[in-house]
C-alpha cells in the first residue's frame, strides 16, 4: 500500500516503543525493571471510578453533546480557583487525553510549512504533531548548563516567521519546573512577536521542593489572549487509561478544535466525563492527588540521589513532573559487557538487553547525552533497577 508522506514523515513514539519492548519481556517472565513508561504507577482514585460506574449504570452510554456542561463548569471553577484564569465554557474543549487536545490544537492552527519554536529538550510527541499538521518544528535548544530551560533572547531571535511556541512546564523529559520569573520575561519576549503560545500544563500538580507550576496564560491579559493552555486528567488523578485532557484559550481556536473533533472522535467518552467530574469537585480526589504528589517527591529526591552517586553519571534535580534525565555521555566510547556503547540508543539497548532495564534513549528527546527514568515506580524497582544500572557500568 502507499503511505502518505506525511505519515512517512513521522516516527512512532519511541517512549511507547521500549514500554511495549518491555512488558513484552515481563510476559515472557523476564524480570525488567521499567523506568519507561510515563505513567504513575497508583491507580485511580476509588471516587472517580464510582463517578463513572455510576454514570454507566444510569445508562450514560450514548452519544452526547461534545462535553457535559458541568465538566467544563467544574474546568471553568478549577482555572478560575487555581490558576487565577477567568474562561466560559466556549473557551474550552474536552479531548481524549492531553496530546489528544494538543494534536487537534495543531490542526486547527498549522498551515503548511508555519514554523513551531520547540525548547529541545522536548517531549517525543511534539514534532511529529507539528509534521503531522503539515508544519515545520523549529528547535530552541536548552542543556543541562542552562538548566533546561530556554531564554527570552532566544524566542525573540527564532520569533520571525514562526507562528506558535510551545512551552511544557514542568517538563517532559527534564523534570525542570520554569518560575514565575522566567516564564515572566518569555512572555514579554512573546508580546513583542506575532507569536501564539501552547502551554503545555499537564504536570502541574507535579512540583517539588519550592518550585510552583505557574499558569502562562494567568500571567497578562494579554498573554491569555495568545495562550491555548493544555491539561488533563491521566498524570494529576492517574488516569492514564481514561483518556481525558482539555485545552483552554481562546474562543476561535477552541471552536476550530471542537470542529476538527466533530469529524475525528465526536464527544469525549461518555461515562469518563463523569469520573472527571468527580476529580476535579470531589474532595476525596484532591486528597488522593495531594498524596500521591508527595510519594512521587520522595522517589524522585532518591532516584536523583542514587543517579548522582554513579559515577560518570550527573542529573539536574528534577523539580517536577516524574522524570530524571541524567547525562550518561561519559560512559559513551566503551564497552559495556561486550557491547559498544556509543550514544543514547546504545546505552538504552545494554541496560535492557544486559541489566533487565528499561530506560528511554535521550535522542527521543533531542538530547542524545542523556537517558530518561520515571519515578512513577516504587522505591523498590527504583532501587532495584539503579542498583543494576550502577553494576552494569562498574
Ligand atoms: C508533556 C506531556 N504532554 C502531554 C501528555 C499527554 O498526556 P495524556 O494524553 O495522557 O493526557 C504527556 C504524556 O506523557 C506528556 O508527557
Amino acid at each position: 500500500m502507499m503511505l502518505s508522506d506525511r505519515v512517512q514523515s513521522v516516527s512512532a513514539s519511541a517512549t511507547i516503543a521500549i514500554t511495549t519492548r518491555a512488558k513484552q519481556l515481563q510476559a515472557e517472565g523476564v524480570d525488567v525493571v521499567s523506568f519507561a513508561a510515563g505513567e504513575p504507577d497508583f491507580d485511580t482514585p476509588e471516587c472517580i471510578k464510582a463517578a463513572a460506574k455510576a454514570a454507566l449504570d444510569a445508562g450514560d452510554t450514548k452519544y452526547n453533546p461534545r462535553t457535559s456542561r458541568a465538566l467544563l463548569d467544574a474546568i471553568a471553577a478549577k482555572l478560575a480557583a487555581e490558576n487565577g484564569l477567568s474562561v466560559g465554557a466556549d473557551q474550552i474543549v474536552v479531548t481524549f487525553g492531553g496530546k489528544h487536545a494538543l494534536y487537534d490544537a495543531f490542526q486547527a492552527t498549522i498551515n503548511p510549512g508555519d514554523k513551531v519554536l520547540i525548547p529541545s529538550p522536548y517531549w517525543v510527541s511534539y514534532p511529529e504533531m507539528v509534521k503531522l499538521a503539515g508544519g515545520e518544528p523549529v528547535f530552541l535548544p536548552a542543556s543541562a548548563e542552562a538548566g533546561f530551560k530556554i531564554t527570552p533572547e532566544q524566542v525573540l531571535s527564532a520569533a520571525s516567521g514562526a507562528k506558535v511556541l510551545l512551552l511544557n512546564s514542568p517538563s517532559n523529559p527534564t523534570g525542570v519546573t520554569y518560575t514565575r520569573q522566567e516564564l515572566w520575561a518569555i512572555a514579554q519576549a512573546v508580546l513583542k512577536t506575532e507569536l501564539m503560545v501552547f502551554s503545555d500544563e499537564i504536570y502541574e500538580k507535579l512540583t517539588y521542593g519550592d518550585a510552583v507550576a505557574t499558569c502562562f496564560a494567568s500571567l497578562d491579559p494579554a498573554v491569555a489572549e495568545r495562550t491555548l493552555t493544555i491539561n488533563g486528567l491521566a498524570k494529576t488523578f492517574s488516569m492514564t487509561g481514561w483518556r481525558l485532557g482539555w485545552a483552554a484559550g481562546p474562543k476561535d481556536v477552541i471552536a476550530a478544535m471542537r470542529k476538527v473533533m466533530s469529524h475525528e472522535t465526536t464527544n469525549p467518552v461518555s461515562f469518563a466525563q463523569a469520573g472527571a467530574l468527580a476529580a476535579y469537585t470531589d474532595p476525596r480526589a484532591t486528597e488522593a492527588a495531594v498524596a500521591m504528589r508527595a510519594e512521587f517527591e520522595k522517589r524522585g529526591l532518591h532516584m536523583v540521589d542514587r543517579l548522582d552517586a554513579i559515577d560518570g553519571v550527573t542529573c539536574v534535580k528534577p523539580t517536577g513532573a516524574f522524570y530524571c534525565f541524567p547525562d550518561v555521555s561519559s560512559h559513551y566510547g566503551r564497552s559495556i559487557g561486550g557491547a559498544e556503547v556509543t550514544d543514547s540508543l546504545s546505552f538504552a539497548a545494554a541496560a535492557l538487553d544486559q541489566a533487565n532495564v528499561a530506560l528511554v534513549p535521550g535522542v527521543a528527546f533531542g538530547e542524545d547525552k542523556c537517558v530518561r527514568l520515571t519515578f512513577a515506580t516504587s522505591m523498590a524497582q527504583i532501587d532495584k533497577g539503579i542498583d543494576r544500572i550502577e553494576k552494569l557500568l562498574k
